[in-house]
């Protein structure tokens, strides 16, 4: 796998003259971020060798290097989901590949069925934790000790600081947001009724297919991650209508400008340290 990631990152690094310090996934409906960033390199997942290629509608499936907010990103507009038949490594190989690049914080986002009965189609729900349902790990397998430990703590997996910083932002524009717990399932099929009373139960605001096997990939590399979710569906007894793709496209379009504000201003506001280097921010005045 190092040599794998190597390859990748000196491909993309003989591409663009960009060194990214953050790196963004968009999720389903979200690339719109996309026109914020001034951008400098675009490459299609195609000619990035050992990368997969997306399948799904509503991801691109470009990597896009340029600047958003005064600092050097890379954005990944289009993702790979577990549900396409990639394995687990496969689908959050992009993002070692982005950490070799050098970036010191991984932002992830997402469309999620909410299921919390106080959200709203149309929320932002900053995730403060996870309950991983997918039945599989990305770190299941030979671990490379260059890349992380055997067996990473999980206690503290989404930035905090990063988080203060964001809701502080989404505060200061009046954007209303929500901070709850993302549960990652397989998919593809949505939720039966049931399995969305019992995803509330165990403790779950939202319920989506993705962000989780990079969220553990980013811990187990130490690199610090924030991640926002777009709730484009309700999963909550009494409002639970028939869905399809298209329609949570479109429910994450509509949110987008939101999200895109939030991420645009937080990105300009921090002030990173080398990962490694402890907390994922210097000094905040807070
Ligand atoms: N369930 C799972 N994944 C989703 C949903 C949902 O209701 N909405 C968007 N992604």
């Amino acid at each position: 796998m190092l040599e794998k990631i190597k390859e990748t990152a000196d491909f993309i690094r003989s591409a663009t003259a960009v060194t990214p310090e953050i790196g963004i996934v968009l999720g389903t409906g979200l690339g719109g971020l996309v026109k914020e960033i001034d951008i400098s390199d675009v490459l299609p997942y195609k000619d990035i060798p050992n990368f997969p290629v997306s399948t799904v509608k509503g991801h691109e499936g470009q990597l896009i290097f340029g600047i958003l907010g005064g600092k050097a990103v890379v954005a990944m507009q289009g993702r790979f989901h577990y549900y396409e038949g990639y394995s687990m490594q496969e689908i959050t190989f992009p993002i070692r590949v982005l950490r070799s690049l050098g970036i010191r914080l991984l932002i992830l986002s997402n469309a999620a069925g909410g299921v919390n009965p106080d959200f709203e189609i149309g929320d932002l729900m900053i995730i403060r934790d996870h309950i991983n349902l997918m039945g599989d790990n990305p770190l299941i397998g030979r671990n490379d000790k260059e890349l992380g430990p055997r067996f990473p703590d999980m206690s503290d997996v989404y930035d905090k600081r990063v988080i203060r910083q964001a809701t502080k932002i989404a505060r200061h524009h009046n954007i209303n947001f929500q901070v709850g717990v993302y549960a990652a399932v397989s998919g593809p099929t949505f939720e039966t009724p049931s399995e969305y009373k019992y995803l509330r139960i165990i403790g779950a605001d939202a319920v989506g297919m993705s962000t989780v096997p990079e969220a553990i990939v980013s811990r187990h590399m130490l690199l610090p991650c924030f991640a926002v979710s777009v709730i484009s569906d309700l999963g909550v007894e009494g409002k639970i209508v028939e869905i399809t793709h298209d329609d949570v496209i479109d429910a994450a379009s509509l949110v987008e400008p939101r999200m895109t504000l939030v991420i645009r201003e937080m990105i300009a506001s921090l002030d990173l340290l080398p990962v490694g280097a402890g907390p994922a921010l210097a000094s905040q005045n807070e």
